[in-house]
């Protein structure tokens, strides 16, 4: 499958994708080994230049708490232990795509690293999709880098994906992406060094709207947009910084939040969204919040 780049060409390529339903289970990995070791995105030094340090007792709680969260509104948790040397495990949205074919396989596509420090990761997940009986799938050889879900969010409801070309994810390996998973993939090229992943830019809440941060996208990325969502909701510089964008809604009706977004909150709540607040501050020093802390499975 080509990538979807006209505008004019989004609005069907997002009807025609395959059906895939609201998220009803997602795959976190608990933070025993959670630390800021290196700044590997604009987010993990403090304003004198130190890297951010955490607490990895408060880290632990905040992390039950999503988990929690979770539960409360429905949906099935699994769980996957990392290991010591690997301080950004925990965010589970990054080693990895995953999808359900036609016939009901459950597929799973394993990222390639920007960062020497992740590459680790992969395998553990590799062995849990294994376990899982999931068929797993690569980028071809010497593809890099591909941070899976951080650069990869689905349209709700179906098998297709916006997709942030920048630091994490390059062009290349969406057209690898395309063909491996046959979703829709539009791509849009991340712009701003901060919004380093897709994730922190975009929230996608249902068929018809989304979160986003105009600031972080190019022109044909925001004419993109323009043709995909009809109630686009901008960020407030103030709820950008507040990782109000790393939000997760599951099921186009409860949206899990960092705390302290009142703009955001107020913007979703208008449109009938439940927003659950959280504090993910810990998360939040090393460039992470709620939506890069979980995996959504098929
Ligand atoms: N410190 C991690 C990194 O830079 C944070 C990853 C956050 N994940 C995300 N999907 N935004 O890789």
């Amino acid at each position: 499958m080509p990538l979807v780049t006209d505008p004019d060409d989004i609005p069907d390529a997002l009807l025609d994708a395959p059906g895939r339903g609201p998220c009803t289970e997602v795959l976190m990995a608990r933070p025993t080994h959670f630390t800021v070791e290196s700044a590997i995105n604009p987010w993990m030094k403090d304003e004198h230049g130190n890297l951010n340090r955490v607490s990895q007792p408060l880290a632990q709680q905040q992390w039950d708490a999503l988990v929690q969260a979770y539960l409360d509104v429905g949906v099935g948790v699994h769980v996957i232990d990392g290991a010591p040397g690997l301080p950004d495990f925990c965010f589970s949205a990054n080693q990895s795509l995953t999808w359900r074919d036609d016939k009901g396989r459950r597929h799973a596509l394993l990222s390639r690293m920007a960062s020497d420090t992740r590459v680790a990761e992969v395998p553990i997940f590799e062995r849990w999709y294994r376990d899982q009986g999931y068929e797993v799938h690569t980028l071809p050889e010497g593809l890099r880098p591909f941070e899976g879900t951080g650069d990869a969010i689905r349209h709700h409801g179906q098998h297709a994906y916006w997709a942030g070309v920048g630091p994490r994810t390059r062009l290349e390996a969406w057209q690898q992406v395309a063909e491996i998973t046959g979703a829709a993939i539009i791509p849009l090229t991340l712009k701003d060094p901060r919004y380093y992943h897709l994730d922190t830019c975009l929230c996608v809440l249902s068929d018809r709207a989304a979160l986003y941060i105009p600031g972080a996208f190019d022109q044909p990325g925001l004419e993109r947009l323009k043709a995909g969502f009809t109630d686009l909701i901008p960020l407030s510089a103030e709820d950008a910084r507040n990782f109000a964008c790393n939000a997760h809604c599951p099921d186009d009706r409860h949206v899990l939040l960092q705390s302290g977004s009142e703009a955001t909150v107020k913007a979703l709540s208008r449109r009938g969204f439940q927003v659950i607040e959280l504090e993910t501050g810990e998360f939040m020093k090393s460039g992470g919040s709620v939506f890069c802390l979980k995996q959504e499975l098929p």
